[in-house]
């Protein structure tokens, strides 16, 4: 099963998240808060794809607005891009997590989790219709590009996108998942951060 049946045509964005919000094609709709949409400029040039929700996320129903967010929101206006300009989602939109006492600690999603929460990611790239999609780290990547790629090898280069919601012109650009950046240690942190504000610069170039 996945979210394509629920998926209504020719849907703006408004109407996409308001059905997303009843998602329950996979199991993750369950245990989280809600339905983490993307937001952001319903135009932007370049619309950027992360993970799923974290833990700050899940209970305001914004994308990247936690740590990493802060981290993302930084490095995108470092990048050269106006307030505003960009859209930014995710490539599953419920948190995944393992409850520890009080504490919720992020679970990578799995296969099935990505393929369900799939139609509503490229639902939202065939409605903003983006010239460059950014996948930021490994999950979006597998989402949006397929196994052929990796972050490592990958990034920073501008590359022909093919996955859901493609047209012809459009562009995809891998980066470093904000979240590796925290996890970095202390001494590798500013150029995991300067590495990251050089790939999203090579994206608002392309769209400048
Ligand atoms: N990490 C993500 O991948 N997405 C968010 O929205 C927040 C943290
Ligand atoms: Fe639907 Fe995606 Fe949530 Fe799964 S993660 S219930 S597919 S919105």
């Amino acid at each position: 099963m996945d979210a394509s049946t629920l998926i209504p045509a020719q849907a703006d964005l408004p109407a996409l998240k308001a059905v997303a919000a009843g998602c329950t094609a996979c199991e993750l709709y369950a245990p989280a808060t809600q339905t983490v949409f993307g937001a952001g400029n319903p135009e932007a040039k370049v619309l950027l794809v992360g993970e799923q929700p974290g833990d700050v996320e899940d209970q305001r129903g914004l994308p990247f607005v936690g740590p990493a967010g802060k981290l993302l929101q930084r490095a995108v206006a470092e990048a050269g891009f106006e307030q505003g300009a960009v859209y930014v989602t995710n490539a599953v939109k419920h948190f995944r997590f393992e409850q520890r006492g009080k504490r919720r600690i992020h679970q990578t999603p799995q296969p099935e989790h990505i393929r369900a929460c799939n139609p509503w990611v490229a639902a939202e790239i065939s409605a903003v219709h983006p010239e460059v999609v950014v996948c930021l780290g490994a999950t979006a990547v597998k989402a949006l590009l397929g196994s052929k790629y990796r972050v490592t090898k990958d990034r920073g280069e501008l590359l022909q996108y093919t996955g859901p919601g493609a047209e012809e012109r459009t562009k995809a650009l891998i980066t470093i998942h904000p979240s590796a950046i925290l996890r970095m240690p202390d001494d590798a942190r500013e150029k995991g951060y300067a590495d990251l504000v050089a790939d999203l610069t090579v994206a608002a170039r392309a769209v400048a």
